[in-house]
């Protein structure tokens, strides 16, 4: 596991935006897993910046989303589709075709985690997968528990991330309580993967992941595992690694 810390918030997006613009660089049919979330906003906006200079592109790249909210209208502003639109996809060359988020609104939502699955088998393996991390340790939307699931799957979400995403909607009682969410079987088959966390208040969770125990009671510490994990950290988010 390679961590680097940084004092400023633009540092750590434009380290993290160079990863990810390293990587179409050297891999133009580059496949991508994205994260949503407020962590990731500065990092495409950099990654935006620089593909409009024309240092890359995406035509050949392919992008699969972590996770989708069930039953949230896509054009619903607070949808991870929407968030994906204006963030990113609105302002790149990425193929509509090309890009994947699962659909928290199909009917069937097994057969739609299964749709979801096949179509990043079928891409080949994640090159490179970004991730942020939840207060109470998820990774996408995988919550602590019992035993993790491998694939794609409906998830219910913990009070803690409803909580926690209740700054996005009106209450808290207008954030959906279920999630579509990628594995962490799926998460740790990436070929490599990039963790960022910003900020005090995840500085605990940060400890836990990557120095405490490894167990499904905090999915994140699963990525000790992960042989090519970089973890970008601000320095308020390092606070409690020595
Ligand atoms: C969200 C997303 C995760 C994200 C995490 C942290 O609910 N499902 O993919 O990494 O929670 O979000 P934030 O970056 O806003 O703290």
């Amino acid at each position: 596991m390679n961590i680097l810390t940084f004092d400023s918030d633009e540092k750590l997006n434009e380290a993290a935006a160079n990863i990810i613009i390293g990587q179409i660089q050297t891999t133009p049919r580059a496949v991508l897993g994205l994260a949503t979330g407020g962590t990731p906003v500065g990092i495409y906006k950099e990654v935006v910046r620089d593909f409009q200079r024309g240092m890359f592109s995406f035509r050949n790249v392919t992008t699969f989303n972590l996770d989708e909210y069930v039953n949230l209208p896509i054009d619903h502003p607070e949808s991870y589709h929407s968030y994906m639109n204006t963030h990113l996809f609105n302002h790149i060359d990425l193929p509509a075709s090309q890009c994947h988020i699962p659909d928290g609104n199909a009917s069937d939502t097994a057969a739609e985690c299964r749709r979801y699955d096949e179509s990043i088998e079928l891409s080949g393996q994640i090159d490179l997968q970004l991730l942020g991390l939840g207060h109470n340790g998820h990774i996408g939307f995988n919550e602590p528990a019992h035993a993790l699931i491998k694939g794609t799957h409906v998830v219910d979400l913990a009070e803690e991330t409803l909580e926690a995403n209740a700054r996005f909607f009106d209450s808290i009682d207008d954030v959906p309580k279920q999630a579509l969410t990628m594995g962490v079987g799926t998460i740790l088959k990436a070929k490599k993967i990039l963790l960022v966390v910003k900020g005090a208040d995840k500085a605990d969770i940060v400890h836990r992941a990557l120095k405490g125990p490894i167990t499904t009671d905090c999915p994140a510490s699963l990525l000790q595992t992960h042989p090519n994990l970089i973890v970008l950290l601000d320095s308020t988010a390092a606070g409690k690694l020595s």
